[in-house]
């Protein structure tokens, strides 16, 4: 489709429970309107790449990088920004925390720290064994971490039953994370809804997002390996955060993932379809197609392969053509990538445990964990850049 860059579009959002409107370019971010246009600087614009997470901001009642998105993406979301979360005379618990334990010096990342803490603590996978690496998504250049971490299991501890929902007039909807169904609110997208899943699975003819191609020997005999694979509930409860929700016949089967990058925490439902399996050969092709009540799509089409190893055991192969659209995409082809390998090594892991075991395997890596692992590996790379180019530009203005 063309889209002329000069045109402008109207969209229409609510932003801290209040409905605007405003003309835009495509090209325009959702962080330079929040800024520019309402005013909102609360907000704060750091790298614009996506890395340092000052820019982060809920949609739809989840965490998101305000300057990956185009503001025309976001019609007839409902925003929560830092302005939303509290006020001065009526300050959020997270608010008040940060201040008790000093969790600020310069403040320009608190606005980051705080959604992003909101975002933690209300998706209900707070762990406090893992708040460092779960927090590592927003960056504070003062490293100011410690009083941040403290301040975030402050209000872990004292709000067992769930952070309390932002202080402004928002939407019912921005809630649901906290506690039961809201009622629906016209006009604006329900974050509790299920996503729309449809009747068949559709893949993209166009290229992939990202495609991943591994092999990896298990010691589990080739045929133990095969009988894992060929029993989809087996081979499913082998997905690290997946599981079967319906068996729908013809080997097609309805289920649901949970993926989590740092704090931003995607929730797929969807369908997949077992659409070739041949015994012989030990190979099966599958097709997946999966959508998050935020907006993110994925389709895959996975191909998995068993072959005898010299060694008595079992070499198993696994490629898969991933598209990604929506909000998943702004985590850019090279993390993404690295966290479908990542996924592919614990299911692996886990293949061979249930060949050996015979049973469900007992798995010790959580999705979460695995994900910010390889969101961790993906700052480092993007941060040894940005290092990089920085001293670069230091240079050439010394010169
Ligand atoms: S400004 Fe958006 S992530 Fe850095
Ligand atoms: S307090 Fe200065 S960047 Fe975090």
């Amino acid at each position: 489709m063309f889209v002329d860059a000069d045109a402008t579009a109207e969209v229409s959002l609510t932003v801290n429970g209040r409905a605007v409107t405003v003309a835009v370019s495509p090209r325009t971010t959702l962080s330079d309107v929040l800024r520019d246009r309402l005013g909102l600087t609360g907000t704060h614009v750091g790298c614009e790449h996506g890395v340092c997470g000052m820019c982060t901001v809920l949609l739809d009642g989840e965490a998101v990088r305000a300057c990956l998105l185009f503001a025309v993406q976001c019609e007839g979301a409902a925003l929560t920004t830092v302005e939303g979360l509290g006020a001065v005379d009526d300050q959020h618990p997270l608010q008040q925390a940060f201040a008790h334990h000093h969790a600020l010096q310069c403040g320009f990342c608190t606005p980051g720290m705080l959604m992003s803490s909101y975002d933690l603590l209300a998706g209900g996978t707070y762990d406090e064994a893992t708040l460092p690496e779960d927090m590592s998504g927003v960056l504070c250049r003062c490293t100011g971490y410690r009083g941040i971490l403290a301040a975030v299991a402050d209000v872990a501890r004292t709000h067992p039953d769930g952070v309390p929902p932002p202080r402004a007039a928002v939407p019912p909807a921005l809630v649901g994370r906290v506690s039961g169904a809201p009622p629906q609110t016209s006009g604006v997208r329900d974050a509790t809804r299920s996503p729309e899943i449809p009747a068949e699975i559709t893949v993209p003819s166009g290229p992939p997002t990202v495609t991943v191609d591994v092999r990896r020997g298990l010691a589990s005999p080739v045929d133990d390996v095969w009988a894992v694979l060929a029993d989809v509930s087996r081979l499913v409860a082998c997905l690290p955060g997946a599981e079967m929700t319906e068996d729908l016949g013809d080997d097609r089967y309805r289920g649901r993932a949970v993926v989590a990058l740092g704090p931003v925490s995607l929730r797929f439902e969807g369908l997949a379809q077992v659409e070739e399996r041949d015994a012989a050969s030990r190979r099966m092709r599958v097709l997946a197609q999966g959508a998050d009540r935020g907006g993110s799509s994925t389709q895959a089409v996975i191909r998995l392969a068993a072959d005898p190893s010299p060694d008595g055991g079992t070499t198993l192969w696994a490629d898969a053509d991933v598209h990604l659209s929506g909000r998943v995409a702004q985590f850019g082809r090279a993390l993404a990538g690295d966290v479908s390998r990542r996924m592919f090594e614990q299911f692996a892991a886990n293949v061979d445990e249930a060949a050996r075991t015979g049973e469900a395997p007992r798995s010790t890596t959580s999705p979460l964990r695995l994900v910010v692992t390889a969101l961790f590996g993906g700052l480092r790379v993007r941060g040894r850049r940005l290092l990089a180019r920085i001293t670069r530009s230091a240079r050439d203005t010394s010169q």
